[in-house]
């Protein structure tokens, strides 16, 4: 989700509304997919390099990441037809304590919804997601648990935050970057790329609707012919 902060520019508004009007196109857009049977998404919120911006912008971005948060739980009942599965991908461990808990206690609540897994990377980078994997992967072999010349992508992939869910069919980026910005790095190694010059907070469901159309089109050969 990028763009927030150039959308709240245009407008002569704080860079915070721009984050807000972002919120509500995530839900919007989140909602959709599920509609029309999307399986799986995820939504880059706050990268582990967004910590370098000024205190009080991080501080409206989880403000608003914790009341999306609450607002979930409260509709928990009225919402179970939605499905969703709500799951947060990145290191919690420097995300606020009472936040923490609220991410957890959305996932516990969340977990046997089928229809669409609406995974959140939050404090997320795919460097360091791959480097935790790595961690894991040397402490077990330190234990004994397995050796290193008999590892497969199995067994790195099962330690990746998304766990056994599939891999990057189709990445969008908006507002006219076209970088991958240390989003879903192992995840994405076949993925199609679809990029969009309209910023987050503009972005429709017509627009989500192009990008799958120009996915469809694609020729996908996965290192074949
Ligand atoms: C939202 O857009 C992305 C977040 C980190 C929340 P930006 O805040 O990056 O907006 P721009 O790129 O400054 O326009
Ligand atoms: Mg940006």
């Amino acid at each position: 989700m990028d763009g927030n902060g150039r959308w709240a520019k245009q407008r002569g508004l704080p860079r915070s509304e721009g984050h807000k009007e972002g919120a509500k196109t995530f839900r919007r857009i989140g909602e959709y997919a599920g509609n029309i049977g999307i399986r799986h998404i995820t939504f880059y919120a706050f990268s582990t390099e967004n910590w370098s911006r000024p205190e009080a912008e991080i501080k409206a971005i989880m403000r608003l990441f914790g009341s999306y948060l609450q607002e979930a739980l409260d509709r928990l009942e009225e919402d179970k037809e939605k499905g969703i599965r709500l799951r947060f991908l990145g290191d919690r461990t420097r995300i606020d304590k009472k936040l923490r808990d609220l991410m957890d206690t959305v996932e516990d609540a969340t977990k046997d919804m089928a229809k669409v897994n609406l995974n959140i990377a939050v404090n997320y980078g795919g460097q360091q997601e791959i480097l935790h994997a790595v961690q894991t992967i040397a402490a077990d072999a330190q234990k004994g648990l397995l050796s290193p010349e008999n590892l497969t992508l199995a067994d790195v992939e099962k330690r990746l935050y998304t766990g056994d869910q599939p891999p990057v069919d189709l990445l969008i980026r908006p507002s006219g970057e076209q970088r991958l910005s240390n989003f879903l790095l192992w995840q994405c190694a076949y993925a199609e790329f679809w990029y969009s010059d309209v910023l987050w907070p503009d972005f429709t469901e017509r627009d989500f609707d192009e990008a799958l159309l120009a996915f469809r089109n694609r020729n996908r050969r996965f290192g074949g012919i």
